[in-house]
């Protein structure tokens, strides 16, 4: 499928389509989305379909502007305390959902979440189309979100009606996520560049869901419905390195074979010499380096037949490395390995 750049023109037609209940994949600062019609089931349908994504996960509904959240969904003082430092940006809010917003768009749920991107291009496409958009990450269910739009064609070529190459996303991690649970407390249902230390400047208390840093039972429910799927994950397994990095290094260089890939710092490469694959997420110290480069980096060992276990260290908590670490542990199906 042949790919737009977005000027204009592009942005005008790819309205259109939107408009028409089509699909138009577009750059946002966090990772590719797959567009439809939020107001309109069919396109909801439609992008279920193109993902081969479970029906009752619900779509984030993207808006030009917070201001608009007023008609989908029903705010509080929180949301606009929220609204007004951190939109337009990286992070989702859970509201309780007007009926304008169909069901099949929140999965069945009576919540709806709500963001507003800050790419320029995900804006004016949603400003032209006029519609609230509705789209999830543009990756085929299960595998990591694209941050590319070569990641985009690899997985949705010739399923959608467009895609918009607006060149490597700036953060490379999906959205932060919270639901506002009262005037002075929410939750993190899963973070990303808007972080917990950020969130508790203007709220009394911000609670994490268990699902974002532990393995949930099966009678167990996260909030946000995607947490409960395995993610992220190549098709080799991934092992965790927990703990001093000059141990974690030598660990792994025990077991490092032509069958082991390796995802490490910029400062290691030339340590596994025997791995069959090195990738580096940057500088060791460099976290918003390691978020822009992990999904790449996680697609590089999946399409490695040879690669038959991947090898990373376990990252810390804070800042934006929190969501590193929840990406990461996904992504390993919790498989961690203290040294
Ligand atoms: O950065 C992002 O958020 C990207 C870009 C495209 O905006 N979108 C994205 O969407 O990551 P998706 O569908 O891949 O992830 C949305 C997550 C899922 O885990 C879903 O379960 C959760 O948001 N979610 C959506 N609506 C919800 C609701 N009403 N209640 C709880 N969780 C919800
Ligand atoms: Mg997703």
């Amino acid at each position: 499928m042949k790919t737009v750049i977005g000027n204009e023109k592009d942005l005008e037609r790819a309205a259109r389509v939107l408009r028409d209940g089509g699909l138009v994949v577009f750059p946002t600062e966090t990772v590719y989305g797959l567009g439809g019609n939020a107001l309109d089931s069919g396109a909801a349908e439609k992008i279920y379909a193109a993902k081969g994504r479970p029906s009752d996960n619900p779509l984030i509904v993207h808006l030009a502007d917070a201001h608009e959240a007023e008609k989908y969904a029903h705010t509080n003082s929180l949301f606009y305390r929220i609204a007004e430092r951190f939109m337009p940006g990286p992070l989702t809010v859970i509201l309780p959902k007007r009926d304008i917003i169909p069901l099949s768009v929140t999965g069945g749920l009576d919540t709806v979440a709500l963001r507003v991107p800050s790419n320029v291009i995900a804006r004016r496409l949603i400003e032209l189309s006029g519609l609230p958009i509705a789209a999830p990450s543009a990756n085929i269910s299960g595998k990591p979100s694209p941050t590319k739009a070569s990641h985009v064609i690899h997985d949705l070529d010739g399923r959608v009606d467009m895609i918009i190459d607006g060149g490597d996303c700036d953060i490379g991690l999906e959205s932060t996520i919270v639901r506002i649970d009262g005037e002075d407390a929410l939750t993190l249902c899963r973070p990303g560049a808007v972080t917990c230390e950020q969130l508790s400047e203007l709220c009394g208390r911000v609670n994490i869901d268990k699902a974002v840093t532990e393995k949930l039972a099966d009678c167990e429910r996260p909030i946000a419905p995607g947490m409960k799927y395995r993610h992220y994950a190549p098709s080799c397994p991934v092992i965790l390195i927990d703990g001093e990095h000059g141990k974690a290094v030598e660990y792994i260089k025990e077991r490092a074979d032509k069958h082991t890939g390796v995802m490490c710092f910029d400062c290691d490469m030339s340590e596994f010499l025997r791995a069959g694959l090195t990738v580096s997420l940057g500088a060791i110290g460099d976290a918003d380096a390691h978020a822009h480069r992990l999904f790449d980096a996680l697609r590089v060992f999946d399409g490695r037949e040879d690669i038959e276990r991947v090898y990373s260290f376990l990252p810390d908590k804070s800042g934006i490395s929190f969501a590193v670490f929840n990406r990461l542990i996904k992504a390993a199906g919790f498989h961690t390995e203290k040294v």
